[in-house]
């Protein structure tokens, strides 16, 4: 972590990982941006699968067993409305949530343990890339889940990057579902990363307080101010923390001191915003058949699933 913090810091547009929010104080304060009014996506995308299960399912039309494998499956709340669903319907289902953290993991098996004792679970640790090559191979016919507006974070090129080694590691038949956040009115967009509350604010904040907390840094916590924006024209929400006073971070371990000016901005994240068209022209190229668009009411949010 460190090494990355320093990394990010050391560029002429300093950022930090997102990666980062994610310790077990941030995992928190995510679960309360989901319950959040101004969070529309989760409730969007909870929405979808809630309520078209069965178009989803027939989109795919599995042959038989069906492995459903997720891709960081945060608390597992869609997905069980997903599989419970599925399950009531008599469909032949195993699901593997793949996830690097080996916590997260232990705690998605005890839930779905309560809440669906029938299914078959069989969490799989380590990279996602590792563990899709790892089951190319197995005999089942596989749908991959990318929900939550997860693939919004990574920047420009490796979005694409990221869905054509998917596909490479999929059989023909074989199934994507990735949640998208659509574009929209802008200012529903930034209050989504803006809320009156100020859990986003404590959410972002949470990468410095990790950086004090873990590193031994000394950011001036109360010298910064939460500022996330909307760019409609690049269609990302981004998220900065900037320096409200000239101010010098120590980190002690590599002993390096990183000099922050007076309304300098550090880049924390990046949440991209799609169309139909781009949603296209990313599965097109990595050569996966569109058949169907799942949208919540509002429109707001689409899971669109790409066959191989
Ligand atoms: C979990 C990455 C989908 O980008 O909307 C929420 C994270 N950041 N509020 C998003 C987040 C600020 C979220 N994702």
């Amino acid at each position: 972590m460190e090494k990355d913090v320093l990394t990010g810091l050391s560029q002429m547009q300093k950022s930090l990982p997102s990666k980062y929010f994610y310790d077990q104080r941030g995992d928190a304060l995510f679960q309360a941006i989901m319950d959040m009014p101004e969070y529309y996506l989760t409730r969007s995308e909870y929405e979808i699968v809630n309520q078209q299960y069965t178009a989803i399912a027939e989109a795919l039309n599995p042959k038989g067993r069906l492995d459903v494998m997720e891709l960081g499956a945060g608390d597992g709340t869609k997905t069980n409305v997903l599989l419970s669903n599925w399950l009531a319907l008599g469909m032949d289902i195993s699901y593997t949530p793949v996830d690097i953290s080996a916590n997260v993991l232990k705690q998605l098996q005890q839930t779905f343990k309560k809440n669906l004792p029938d299914l078959s679970v069989s969490p799989m640790q380590g990279d996602y890339f590792d563990v899709l090559e790892k089951t190319k191979g197995n005999a089942n016919q596989r749908l991959i889940l990318f929900m939550g507006s997860n693939i919004g974070n990574f920047r420009g090129p490796n979005q694409n990057a990221f869905i054509d080694a998917i596909s490479e590691n999929m059989n023909p038949g074989d199934g994507l579902l990735v949640g998208f956040d659509m574009v929209k009115d802008p200012r529903t967009i930034l209050a989504a990363y803006n809320d009156k509350q100020g859990i986003t604010k404590a959410f972002n904040m949470n990468i410095l307080e990790r950086c004090n907390r873990e590193l031994n840094a000394d950011f001036a916590l109360d010298e910064f101010t939460h500022y996330p924006i909307y760019d409609p024209h690049t269609q990302e929400a981004r998220s900065y923390l900037i320096s409200n006073r000239t101010q010098s971070v120590h980190f002690p371990k590599s002993d390096v001191h990183i000099a922050l000016n007076v309304g300098e901005t550090i880049h924390t994240e990046t949440s991209r915003k799609y169309t139909e068209n781009d949603i296209k022209r990313l599965y097109k190229r990595a050569n996966l058949n569109v058949n169907g668009w799942f949208y919540d009411c509002k429109h707001y949010f689409v899971d669109c699933l790409g066959v191989k």
